[in-house]
């Protein structure tokens, strides 16, 4: 799928958002290698730690699905380039590691990074004995 069309997706989801504490609604929509596509809002609850980002939500809802690798990740807010958070960052080092990532700017325009663009020097599985 274009990256436009992911970052629409995205934008659709952001529509789901439930963030009453922070009226800070974000969007995110992925592909995986099959070409599935996922989408994820933020949700927030009143005990605050608990919130997920819409990155998260949607990978996991990949990742439940039975899908293990994600090829493209879109987000969105209601303002211009919101990162993926740190903890998002490691999510998407685990199971997104050379996905493209887009993240919407003005209007129709958008940034392209790596997972190495944001998280260098990153901790991931192969560290780990297994
Ligand atoms: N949030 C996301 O969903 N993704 C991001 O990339 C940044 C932050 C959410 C978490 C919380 O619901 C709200 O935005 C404010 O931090």
């Amino acid at each position: 799928m274009k990256a436009s069309h992911l970052i629409m997706k995205a934008r659709e989801a952001k529509e789901l958002s439930y963030s009453p504490y922070s009226n800070f609604a974000v969007g995110a929509a992925i592909e995986t290698e099959d070409g599935s596509v996922y989408t994820g809002c933020n949700v927030e609850i009143a005990s605050f730690a608990g919130t997920l980002c819409a990155e998260r939500n949607a990978v996991f809802k990949a990742v439940s699905e039975g899908h293990r690798k994600i090829e493209k990740i879109a987000v969105v807010s209601n303002v211009p380039h919101t990162y993926p958070c740190g903890i998002c960052r490691q999510v998407i080092r685990e199971f997104a590691k050379d996905a493209e990532i887009y993240v919407a700017g003005e209007g129709d325009e958008y940034s392209t990074y790596t997972l190495e663009d944001l998280l260098p020097h990153s901790f991931g599985p192969e560290f780990l004995n297994k």
